[in-house]
This record gives C-alpha cells, sequence and structure tokens, in this order.
C-alpha cells in the first residue's frame, strides 16, 4: 500500500525529502492530483512514465513555487505570457513557452517546449516553496484511468512505486488545467480548463482554440471508466436513466435532478461548476457501485462548461 499522509509540517517535511532523493510523491493542486518527481533529474521523471503506465512522449507540467521560479526552466518569456502569468498566477493555468537547454528531454517528451504552471494550493504552494525544486507533476492517475480528485483515487490507481501520497482532500476545481501556448501574440488553447477562453479573452480579446494543435495528450485515450457512459441533455437525464434501466441494465445518474427509483445516485450538481468538481469522482463511483452504464446530464458549452464537455465526451468515447 501507499503510504497517505496529513499534509502537516512532518508530512512535508517526508515528502520534501522524498522529492530531494529522486522518489516520487502524489500532492493535491486545486485542480487534481499531481505525481511529483524532480523535474531536472531523468531516473526520477522516467519512474513517473513507469509508475502511470505512460506514453513516453506525453510531455509533463513543471509546476513552480512562484513566477520567478519558472526562469530555471524556459529559455525566454514572452509579453503575453508575462501577462498570463500576472493575472492568473497562481492558479489553473499551465503556460508552454521555450524550453532551457537544462531541462531534460524526457520531461519535454522530447519537445523544444516545456509547459510551466504555478498551481493555487495551499499544500501543492507549501511543498514545492519547502523543496524548491522543479516538480515534473501528471495527474496521479494510472494512464486512461480518471485523474484523482481525491488522495484515495491515487492510492487507488497506484502502488509501490510511490513514497508519499499527501491528502489535502478533496480537489476544489475538478478539471485539469488550461493549457495555453503562450510563446506567440495572442494565447492559443491547447487543453481547455476551469480558465476558459472568455478569461482569455478578455484580457487579450484573441484567445484561440488551436484545433489542430491540441496538446500531445489529448491524442491518447482518456478519461475512461470500466463502464458505459451516456450523455443526456439537460432536462431528459432521468428519462434516460428510467430507459435503460428498464432494459435491464444498473443505471448510475449523475445530474442536477435526484436519481429515479432503481437507478444509483453517484452525484448531484447544480452548476457546471459543481459538475466539474464531482465528475472524475463520479466515474470512480460508478465502477465501486458496479454499475453497467453511468448517464451524466450535459451542462452549457460556456465558461469552464466547456471542459467539462471535453471530459465528458472523451468518457463517453472510450
Ligand atoms: O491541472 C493540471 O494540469 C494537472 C495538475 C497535477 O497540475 N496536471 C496534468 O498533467 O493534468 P497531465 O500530464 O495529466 O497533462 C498535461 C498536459 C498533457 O495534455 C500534455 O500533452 C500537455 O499538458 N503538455 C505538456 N507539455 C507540453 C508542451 N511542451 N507542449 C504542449 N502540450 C504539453
Ligand atoms: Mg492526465
Amino acid at each position: 500500500m501507499v503510504d497517505v499522509v496529513a499534509p502537516d509540517a512532518g508530512g512535508i517535511a517526508r515528502a520534501v525529502a522524498a522529492l530531494r532523493a529522486g522518489d516520487l510523491v502524489a500532492f493535491p493542486t486545486e485542480t487534481v492530483y499531481g505525481l511529483g518527481a524532480d523535474a531536472m533529474r531523468e531516473d526520477a521523471v522516467r519512474a513517473i512514465f513507469s509508475a502511470k503506465g505512460r506514453p513516453p512522449d506525453n510531455p509533463l507540467i513543471v509546476h513552480l513555487a512562484d513566477a520567478a521560479q519558472v526562469d530555471r526552466v524556459v529559455r525566454s518569456w514572452t509579453p503575453l505570457a508575462r501577462r498570463l502569468a500576472a493575472a492568473w498566477w497562481p492558479g489553473p493555468l499551465t503556460l508552454v513557452l521555450d524550453a532551457s537547454p537544462d531541462v531534460p528531454a524526457v520531461t519535454t517528451g522530447g519537445l523544444a517546449t516545456v509547459a510551466v504552471r504555478v498551481p493555487d494550493h495551499p499544500v501543492a504552494q507549501t511543498l514545492l516553496r519547502e523543496v524548491d525544486l522543479p516538480i515534473a507533476a501528471p495527474s496521479a492517475n494510472r494512464s486512461g484511468r480518471p485523474s484523482p480528485t481525491r488522495a484515495d483515487h491515487v492510492a487507488n490507481d497506484l502502488g509501490e512505486g510511490v513514497a508519499v501520497v499527501l491528502d489535502g482532500g478533496p480537489c476544489p476545481v475538478g478539471v485539469e488545467s488550461t493549457v495555453v501556448d503562450a510563446r506567440g501574440d495572442h494565447p492559443l488553447i491547447l487543453r481547455e480548463g476551469s480558465i476558459t477562453r472568455e478569461h482569455l479573452g478578455a484580457l487579450d480579446g484573441s484567445a484561440n482554440r488551436a484545433a489542430r494543435r491540441a496538446s500531445p495528450g489529448t491524442r491518447y485515450r482518456h478519461y475512461t471508466p470500466d463502464c458505459r457512459v451516456v450523455v443526456a441533455s439537460p432536462g431528459d437525464a432521468s428519462q434516460a436513466a428510467t430507459g435503460l434501466r428498464d432494459e435491464g441494465w444498473r443505471v448510475g445518474l449523475v445530474a442536477t435532478v435526484p436519481a429515479p427509483d432503481g437507478v444509483i445516485e453517484l452525484a448531484r450538481f447544480v452548476d457546471a461548476a459543481g459538475l466539474a468538481q464531482q465528475f472524475y469522482a463520479a466515474l470512480r463511483a460508478a465502477e465501486t457501485a458496479e454499475v453497467d452504464v453511468a448517464v451524466v446530464e450535459a451542462v452549457d458549452e460556456i465558461g469552464v462548461g466547456r471542459a467539462v464537455m471535453d471530459r465528458l465526451r472523451r468518457a463517453a468515447a472510450g
């Protein structure tokens, strides 16, 4: 079993010692739990890939305590990146910039760029400050599984390879950070998140979704639980669930309405932010409850709704 510890002074000290020794530490961020290692050590970063079963050409995000520390891993900033960092860091925004030659190729997946982020979570902040190293951290799930938003999700997915899991409770945002290529004059969104194109566009007037240049990670199978996932339109979720129940399936529901008789309530939400927060946990709850089908009520594709619908469609396609 993995060692799950409270993020008190003792827990942080153990995590810091493990990271300095080149070992893996899972820690909470405002988005999802990350599986961290010293980003500048090849052996440590390789251990992340093997613990997750992650394809080696999928690059990692490097986490830092503040914007000043980012200079350790990027070759240069752009005026756009400065503006975005000033507006949104610490926060769920990842910036892609030209990589410093000091960053090992295993961290960047062999790219000339590096993804950097300053997370807004007290445990992540304390850990990054105390360890004082750039920390590479993908989501702490096994590759292809729903991202972990609670410490027990990490413990269930990953085994021996992880030295310490810091338990910071449920992650407040629940979907991964927005990834933006910040090398040009305008932000190019490579992965949607809770910092939306409306937010970025308000700053810049011109945030674009880079359809053909999506993050390498979006090529891979993602976010798939062990059951079928069906998307229901708003207002239709309860009926869709009842219909499937009547066909004889064991059905779970994630919706704004209560589950009808004979359907298992996996999660209830009131708005897109609420669905984002509970989405991955609901997929894992569907597995624990051994449902055949999870019916999830769709949300409008504005704001964070775009990020959560992106994840929901991937889960439904899996
Ligand atoms: O919220 C998050 O971003 C979480 C927490 C732990 O910080 N991390 C996370 O990491 O979601 P991961 O590895 O699951 O997703 C990283 C995404 C992948 O889609 C990857 O392809 C993309 O970022 N990425 C990393 N480096 C990149 C680069 N240099 N250029 C383009 N995309 C990059
Ligand atoms: Mg991931």
